[in-house]
Parts: C-alpha cells; structure tokens; sequence
C-alpha cells in the first residue's frame, strides 16, 4: 500500500519535474501588476512642485519627523494623530533597527540603563513569534538581542505565554511580532488579546511592545477582513502611555523599496526619538514624501482605493494555493495543514511529517522555488522540520496554480519517502 503510493508519489513528481518550468514561490514581493498600479508616482510631481506644507522641498528645513502632509496622511493610516508619527525614508525595516538601537546605546525613556549595558553584562532579551519573519530574527540577533519565542496562534500571539516572559525577568525588553496578517500566516491579533497584552504587568519598566504593522491594510477583500489594533491607544489607556512602537511602510502599497517607512509611538517618544535622528540626519527626502501625498490624495479611493485594487489583484493567487492544495492533498491534514489568510503576503504550511526541507530540496531539482525551510524560525533552525512560507504574491496567477501542483507533487512524495523509511 504504503510502497503503491510512494510509486504513484514519484511518478506525478517525475512527471512534473519533465516539464522543466522555472516559477519562483519565495519572494515576498509585489508583482508588476501591483507595481503598475503605482506607476503615477514616478510624475506625480512636476518641475511646478518645488514647495508643499510651505517647505521647499529641494532644501534642508522641515525638521526629522517628515512633511505635515506626509505624517498627516500616515497618522491616518495608522489611525493616530499626526502629532504621534514621524514619517522617515523607504524602510520600515531601518527604523526598527534605529529604535533598536537607540534603545541598546541609551535606553527608552523611562529605562534605568542602556538595553546594551544591563546588571552583570546580561543580554536584552526579545520575544518573538513562531513561526516568524527573518528578518526581524536577524535584526535582533544582529543587534544582540537574546530571543525568547512564543507561539503564533490563529488570533494572534500567544500573549499569555508572552506575559509570563515578561513577568519572571527584568532583562526581557520588549515582543517585536507583526499584529495583522502575520508574516507567515496571516494571522492577526483580535482586539481582546491586543488589550491583553498592551496592559500586562511586565518586570521591566520599559518592557516594549514593537508592532510591525507592515501589512495593516493589506486585506484580501472587502468583506470578511481582519481589523488591525492601535497599540498606541491600548497601551495608553492600559496605563503604559510609552510602551508601543508601531512600524508600518509602504513598501507593499506603492513601491518595495522606493516607499515610505514610518513609525507612530506616543508625543513622548516621538521627542525622545527625533532627538537621536536629528543627530544622525538633517531631515528625510521630502520630495518622496510630497510624491506619495501627491499620488495618493489623487489615487481613486485614496490609500484605500489603492489597497482595494492591491487586493483584486492579490486574492485569486491566494485562492489558487489553498484551491491547489485542497484539491491535490485533500482537507484531512494527512499530508499538510496550510493557513487560509484574509490578507497580507503569506501562507505558512506544516507538512505532517517532518520533511519540509526535503520538499524545498525537491521543489527546487523539480524549478520551483520556495522559501528555504527553516527561514520562519531563528538561525534558520525549524526544530518540528515542518513549515514551509509559501509567498504567492510576486508570480502572476497561472504560474501560481502550476507552482503549486509542482508543490503538492514535492509534499506527497517527501511525506511518502519518509512514512516508506519509518513505518
Ligand atoms: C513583516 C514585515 N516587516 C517589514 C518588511 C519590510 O518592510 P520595509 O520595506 O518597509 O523595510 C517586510 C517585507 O517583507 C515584512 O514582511
């Protein structure tokens, strides 16, 4: 039986290997279609635009916490008050760092030392979820920062592992995690759980709650979406008026890359970090700032217009993974569970058996290309040797279903190989 499926297993891999395709399931990223859509901003300004808010726009002054009508429109994004945002240059990603490592050379507000000079030469400690983004594990481990992990779970982190954490050591500083459509899975934080944690009762008096809110508008249609949560106001309300940082770009609205990061966090901590990026900067481009205002004032629907095209776009691919999967590997989970977001850029798969880095090895002899197993966990070292981040955005949508029939071919045969060598 177990031998008839593995040959059956190896044949339809065989078979779909013989095609000799070259499709790519691992990055990330927006595709043309989303990029195109876009596009007006490359002449959303013209030779007339030299001035916006009253500020020459080619020249230094406006200060480090971006353009008035910049911050104005990113406050709204964010649903905070522009007073609460600082709009910087094109990475999210470099103000997390920034705010890291501010936090590491002089403490936040509020901190007794530096996070890099803690009693006894102890590490900061961070927590993360799992499984997580790569990038956030390697910006950490970068900086120095021990991680302590805790589950992702289908309503966001497990905030009352979270709370013991943070409870029994005065060394961990602070949960970096993504609220809405979580990177891998899609998850988002339900408003009980945000409050949870915004209030928890933390060793640390400047324990930190840094929320990469990366994709918060990134919904996959318009009915049935997730609501993302406003730390900001919870930790405020919670009593911790300085608690949270919530990062967000537009790095997957506009261009990746060519975007706009920015950060909202209490007045307080909006001072407390202008002053250290008046040290490092005169100011950021302003003439990228004015290009977004510019483009996204006049975008049909605004932001929200844009994000609605996004997801006409993004949804048939997300539907054609979980249509492929379904269909090839049935719903039983006898061969793998996938999650089934309602937005954001991902989906995480768990194979049943422990076998995903064999079905990265074989989706890549077979020319598709997945995230390599183990990047969702720190170092890269996936210990259940079961998930898999599958990225459905960046190929357009017929390349998708074929990619995925090619994955489900690799997932039914590794999960055969192994049940064939185990028993
Ligand atoms: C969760 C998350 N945060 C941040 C980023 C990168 O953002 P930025 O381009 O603004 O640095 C990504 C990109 O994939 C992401 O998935």
């Amino acid at each position: 039986m177990t031998t008839d499926a593995l040959t059956q297993a190896r044949a339809a891999y065989d078979a779909f290997r013989a095609r000799g395709l070259k499709l790519n399931m691992q990055r990330g990223q927006p595709s043309d279609a989303d990029f195109d859509l876009s596009n007006g901003l490359l002449s959303a300004l013209g030779e007339a635009d030299t001035h916006l808010d009253g500020l020459d726009l080619r020249n230094y002054p406006g200060g480090v916490t971006g353009l008035p009508s910049a911050r104005a429109l990113f406050a709204q994004y964010l649903d905070v008050k522009a007073e609460n945002v600082i709009v910087w240059n094109n990475s999210s990603l470099e103000l997390q760092a920034m705010v890291l490592t501010f936090a590491l050379l002089h403490g936040l507000r509020g901190s007794a030392q530096p996070w890099a000079r803690l009693p006894g030469g102890a590490p900061p400690k961070m927590i993360v979820t799992l499984p997580g983004y790569d990038r956030h594990f390697l910006l950490l481990q970068t900086l120095g920062f021990e991680l302590l992990s805790v589950p992702m779970q289908p309503d966001g982190p497990d905030v009352a592992a979270i709370a013991r954490l943070a409870a029994e050591d005065e060394t961990v500083k602070g949960v970096l995690f993504v609220p809405t459509y979580s990177n891998p899975g899609g998850e988002s934080i339900s408003a009980g759980k945000a409050r949870q944690l915004a209030g928890i009762q933390a060793a640390a008096s400047d324990f930190t709650i840094f929320a990469d809110d990366a994709y918060r508008a990134h919904h996959l249609s318009d009915d049935g979406q997730d609501t993302p949560v406003n730390f900001v106001v919870l930790c405020r309300d919670a009593g911790f008026p300085d608690r949270a940082f919530v990062f967000a770009s537009t790095s997957k609205v506009t261009f990746a890359s060519g975007g706009l990061g920015f950060v909202a966090s209490s007045e307080d901590n909006i001072k407390w970090l202008s002053r250290f990026l008046n040290a490092q900067s005169i100011g950021p481009n302003k003439v990228e700032q004015a290009r977004h205002v510019r483009f996204l004032q006049a975008y049909p629907g605004g932001l929200e217009g844009l994000m609605r095209d996004h997801g006409r776009l993004i949804a048939p691919k997300f539907a054609a993974v979980d249509e492929t999967l379904r269909r090839e590997l049935g719903e039983s989970g006898e061969y793998a569970t996938w999650t089934s977001p309602r937005g954001g850029y991902f989906i995480s798969l768990d194979t049943a058996e422990p076998v995903a880095a064999r079905v990265v090895e074989l989706a890549e002899a077979a020319g598709v290309s997945l995230t390599p197993a183990g990047a969702t966990y720190p170092g890269g070292q996936d210990a259940t040797g079961r998930n898999i981040r599958l990225a459905p955005t960046r190929p357009p949508l017929d390349e998708v279903y074929t990619a995925m029939q090619g994955v489900a071919a690799c997932i039914r045969l590794a999960t055969e190989e192994y049940r064939a060598a185990h028993g």
